[in-house]
């Protein structure tokens, strides 16, 4: 996932939607000025130590300090500003109320990502992965449960801080499919570097379809978890049986698995865990064997996370728990 945003060309340089490339023109233009500016420097430099002396007493007037040390970096800094903030000015525009809405969280060290309805109401809950359909344009509303972080998913729009006590909006869209790196980009603490994420862009059709699924899961959960219940009454725990384990451990303290007991708010919703790409915010490709590796030690792995690892469970014990999360799709 982060290492997804050190391919070639860099991300900020191969937008794949109409809002990164606009951020992709202005960088463009940015490098083009800095690139003519540093050449004039140069010349200027030249004439300086070798041209003739009319030339070197012209460069060390007055008027050529109040011409290029003045007026030139004054208007063309003014104009690059002007221009720079009309054009990715539809980055941050408000919500007009008809858009698609994605609510994103920074919390210490993950991205909390609940999709709302029209009116706000959340939809679906997931964590370090945004799926949207390719050609609609999507407003993330960002919000920061703790410090300051910074979302940017480089191929999709431009950099956005998450700010504890504010929402601020941004704009995505994608016009290809694809799977986009993203990462905070605003330090927040230990594990700063290893908090990344992924937006998946899927063709329209197949997005409702993703959708459809997910929402069958969601509405069939309650009814497993009356079935639970009911199995749970009068029966004992065996070792293997990886929902029980994932109750009684402690892990449904923090996490949420919709339509079962398990209700924790403090942790990424595991809802549809066995579906996401990646462990840890972007750290492990997601399969069994890394999925029992994380809840046995995931302070190994980034520590300082609000995890603790729990290697006072047996080997057994962890993978069933892995089992039985990797079905949660
Ligand atoms: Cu969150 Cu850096």
């Amino acid at each position: 996932m982060i290492d997804a945003l050190w391919g070639w060309p860099p991300p900020v340089l191969d937008p794949a939607g109409p809002y990164s490339d606009k951020v992709t023109t202005l960088a463009w233009s940015l490098f083009g000025l800095g690139f003519a500016v540093t050449a004039i420097v140069a010349a200027a430099l030249f004439v300086a130590i070798k041209g003739p002396p009319k030339w070197k007493a012209m460069l060390g007037g007055e008027r050529a300090i109040w011409i290029g040390g003045v007026a030139f970096p004054g208007v063309v800094l003014t104009a690059l500003l002007v221009w720079g903030l009309t054009l990715t000015a539809s980055l941050t525009e408000p919500i007009r109320g008809d858009e698609m809405r994605i609510r994103v969280i920074g919390e210490m060290w993950w991205f909390r990502v609940q999709y709302l309805d029209p009116s706000g109401n959340i939809v679906m809950e997931d964590a370090n992965e945004i799926h949207i359909p390719v050609g609609v344009p999507v407003v993330l509303e960002l919000e920061s449960a703790d410090v300051i972080h910074s979302f940017w998913v480089p191929h999709l729009s431009g950099k956005k801080d998450m700010i504890p006590g504010r929402r601020t909006l941004l704009r995505i869209e994608a016009d290809r499919a694809g799977e986009f790196g993203g990462v905070c980009a605003e330090y927040c603490g230990g594990q700063h570097a290893l908090m990344g994420f992924v937006a998946v862009a899927h063709p329209p059709a197949d997005y409702r379809a993703w959708q459809g699924t997910r929402m069958v899961r969601v509405a069939s959960a309650s009814t497993q978890a009356n079935d639970a219940l009911s199995q749970a009454a009068g029966t004992t725990t065996q070792k293997t049986d990886g929902r029980a384990l994932f109750m009684q451990s402690g892990c449904a303290a923090c996490h949420r698995v919709a339509g079962t007991e398990a209700n924790g708010l403090a942790g990424p919703d595991l809802t549809h865990v066995g579906s996401r790409r990646s462990l840890g915010a972007g750290v492990l490709p997601n399969h069994l064997g890394t999925l029992i590796g994380w809840i046995g030690d995931s302070q190994s792995i980034k520590p300082g996370n609000r995890m603790p690892s729990y290697d006072k469970l047996a080997a057994d014990e962890l993978e069933a728990i892995a089992r039985w999360l990797e079905q949660q799709k």
